[in-house]
């Protein structure tokens, strides 16, 4: 994905009955995606799986919350999260993600998997200054290991300032807080294989 581009595009919906979901392998390339997830951000199946989860990147969305995001993961935890994303065609989709590391038998992680359902608006609009402020920070640095070292200070900062990790935060924000409990769970009829046709 092209770190530089600038997106503005159409804000893509989904519906509230709707899970956007995609599982990964360890290093974060796409083993599965469902017809949600194909739908919304304009990909078939094909041309999806095998690529790196970075492919709906949207250069909104702040380095250091992905870092926080594979810093939790790869700890063996979940972790909650407001994601901005990009579909194919440049338009952009909020999504309040779920995202878990899956276990072998033995306890390792074999891979994650993603939980994406419709976010509160009201923590959209609040999130969005949070992150303008990091990707604020992270624009007057080049490299992007320089750009999230940057960030993440001002993150933790941030967060301490409110005496709350940043799932609290995003609890505290969420209108539905009880909704968003069941987010990893996978609602009925979500499970089937992607039927999107590529044209
Ligand atoms: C299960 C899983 C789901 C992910 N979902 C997204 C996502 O929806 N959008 C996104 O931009 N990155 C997602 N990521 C993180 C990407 O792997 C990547 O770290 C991120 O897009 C930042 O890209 P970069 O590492 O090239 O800067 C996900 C990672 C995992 C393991």
């Amino acid at each position: 994905m092209n770190e530089d581009r600038t997106m503005a595009g159409r804000e893509i919906r989904f519906g509230n009955d709707e899970i956007i979901v995609s599982k990964t392998d360890i290093k974060g390339h796409i083993t599965y995606a469902n017809r949600v997830f194909c739908r919304v951000a304009s990909y078939c199946e094909s041309e999806l799986l095998g690529k790196p989860h970075n492919i709906i990147r949207h250069p909104d969305m702040p380095r250091c919350v992905f870092k926080f995001l594979w810093d939790t993961i790869q700890s063996g935890n979940e972790v909650f999260a407001y994601v901005i994303n990009a579909t194919k065609y440049g338009d952009f989709y909020w999504v309040f993600a779920h995202v878990t590391p899956t276990f072998n038998d033995a306890g390792s992680i074999i891979g994650y998997h993603s939980s994406r359902r419709v976010p509160d608006r009201s923590v959209v609009s609040k999130i969005k200054g949070l992150y303008k402020m990091l990707l604020a920070e992270e624009r007057k640095h080049r490299n992007p290991k320089e750009q999230w070292r940057a960030s993440l200070p001002k993150l933790i900062d941030f967060l301490q300032e409110q005496g709350k990790t940043y799932e609290e935060l995003i609890f505290s924000l969420h209108k539905g807080a009880e909704n968003a409990a069941t987010a990893g769970q996978r609602a009925p009829g979500q499970s089937g294989k992607t039927s999107q046709v590529c044209a």
